[in-house]
């Protein structure tokens, strides 16, 4: 696996490993008042951007549309923005983050369903 499938495999691994700490730390201080925030995290970066790697290797003409790469930025973007803005909307501090991150997740999924659609159907059997 290379290119943009093995960079969003990274970024999955990476908000996976973040999730997962967060997640203990929430469960060892009793405290779950941000768990929507680190089940987006995990939802949105661990599971999401695992799927996308999977997709990208699968279906290489796909990873070599240069959309795509416009597509692993949006979402990068959108979870950078996504997991710290919905914890700040929780605490009642600001919602903007929480809400950009939405509209540039939104954005991100609108990208690639046009980028598999553009795929080809049938993907030539590897050697
Ligand atoms: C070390 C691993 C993890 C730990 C210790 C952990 C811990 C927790 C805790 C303590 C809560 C709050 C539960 C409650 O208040 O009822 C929670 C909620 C949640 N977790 Fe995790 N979690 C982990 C991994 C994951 C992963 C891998 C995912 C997704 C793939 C995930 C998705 C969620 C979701 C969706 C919620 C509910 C969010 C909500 O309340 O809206 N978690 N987790
Ligand atoms: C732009 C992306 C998304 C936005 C803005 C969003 C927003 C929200 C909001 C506002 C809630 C309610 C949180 C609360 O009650 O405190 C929620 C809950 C939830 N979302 Fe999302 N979500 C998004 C994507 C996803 C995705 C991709 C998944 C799964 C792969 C997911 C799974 C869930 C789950 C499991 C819950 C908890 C439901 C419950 O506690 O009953 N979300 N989401």
């Amino acid at each position: 696996m290379n290119g943009v499938a093995r960079a969003f495999l990274l970024v999955a691994i990476l908000a996976g490993l973040c999730g997962m700490v967060w997640g203990i730390q929430m469960s060892a201080s009793h405290d779950h008042t941000l768990s929507p925030a680190h089940g987006h995290l995990n939802l949105l970066g661990w599971v999401s951007c695992s799927i996308f790697a999977f997709y990208y290797h699968l279906v290489p003409d796909a990873a070599e549309n240069p959309l795509a790469r416009v597509h692993f930025g949006l979402v990068v973007a959108a979870v950078i923005l996504l997991a710290p803005g919905v914890a700040l909307a929780i605490q009642g501090k600001t919602e903007l983050l929480a809400k950009l991150g939405s509209v540039i997740m939104l954005v991100s999924m609108l990208l690639f369903g046009w980028i598999v659609l553009k795929a080809p159907r049938r993907v030539a059997a590897r050697a």
